[in-house]
């Protein structure tokens, strides 16, 4: 079994990166991907880039050079529910790509071509399971919902209720639905774990630097409890 972990910025990945044994790095267009032993369980973890192309470069390149069983993709996000405050947790059951816009030929929003539907569907029992690790952390509130993805940072209240109105998400972030459409593809389950950084509104710009660092301490650790067996 060995288990994908991608996430946009160093500060979601390194914790894991830290306590990874036997790792060995290897570097593929710009991206290190390091494997190694978490835990009990065999992983790959990268670190892709903010956005959805570096995260889609990123999962591609991994099934294809690694082939892990399965793609977990954590980090940080905008939280778009009022019950989910900073360093809380969203999971996945649906990911959503919200900058998606062929409405004008008759699409609905957020339709993906080629998968033709706008939700693409987390694996179940993965889903369960980072939910399941992220309650057993204690302290945190964990909700899970559809999270939507898109290559914007939201920081409007404009931007904040187009994407609870449009997809109903709980949480929005940069990566998620690329890796998800990607993983989709190719058959390969996935899932996607968020802390919370910020609102996503208009305080935004501000608590994301604040909070950012113990937020994605916050999804590491749910993978190291997830991976400890
Ligand atoms: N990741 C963390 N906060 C975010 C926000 N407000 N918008 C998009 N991605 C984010």
């Amino acid at each position: 079994m060995l288990i994908g972990i991608i996430g946009a910025m160093n500060a979601e990945i390194n914790g894991l990166k830290a306590v990874m044994k036997n790792c060995t790095a290897e570097k593929i267009s710009s991206v290190e991907y390091c494997r190694g032993v978490i835990g009990v369980t065999e992983c790959i973890a990268a670190v892709a880039g903010v956005g959805k192309v570096n995260a889609a470069v990123c999962a591609q390149t991994m099934l294809l050079k690694y082939k892990p069983d399965m793609i977990i993709n954590i980090g940080v996000a905008g939280g778009l529910d009022a019950e989910l405050g900073t360093g809380d947790i969203a999971v996945a059951d649906s990911v959503v790509e919200h900058d998606m816009d062929t409405t004008p030929t008759g699409e609905p929003a957020g339709y993906i071509d080629g998968l033709e539907r706008v939700y693409i569907e987390c694996d179940r029992e993965l889903s369960d399971r980072l939910y399941n690790a992220a309650l057993s952390i204690g302290g945190l509130k964990v909700k899970r919902g559809v999270i939507a993805s898109g290559d914007q940072f939201i920081a409007s209240e404009e931007q904040r209720n187009r994407i609870i109105d449009t997809f109903g998400a709980i949480a929005a972030e940069m990566e998620g639905a690329s890796i998800g459409h990607v993983c989709a593809m190719s058959g390969v389950p996935f899932g996607v774990l968020r802390a919370i950084s910020d609102g996503a509104n208009g305080d935004s710009p501000k608590n994301f630097l604040e909070f950012t660092e113990q937020a994605a301490k916050n999804s590491i650790d749910i993978i190291l409890k997830l991976t400890e067996g």
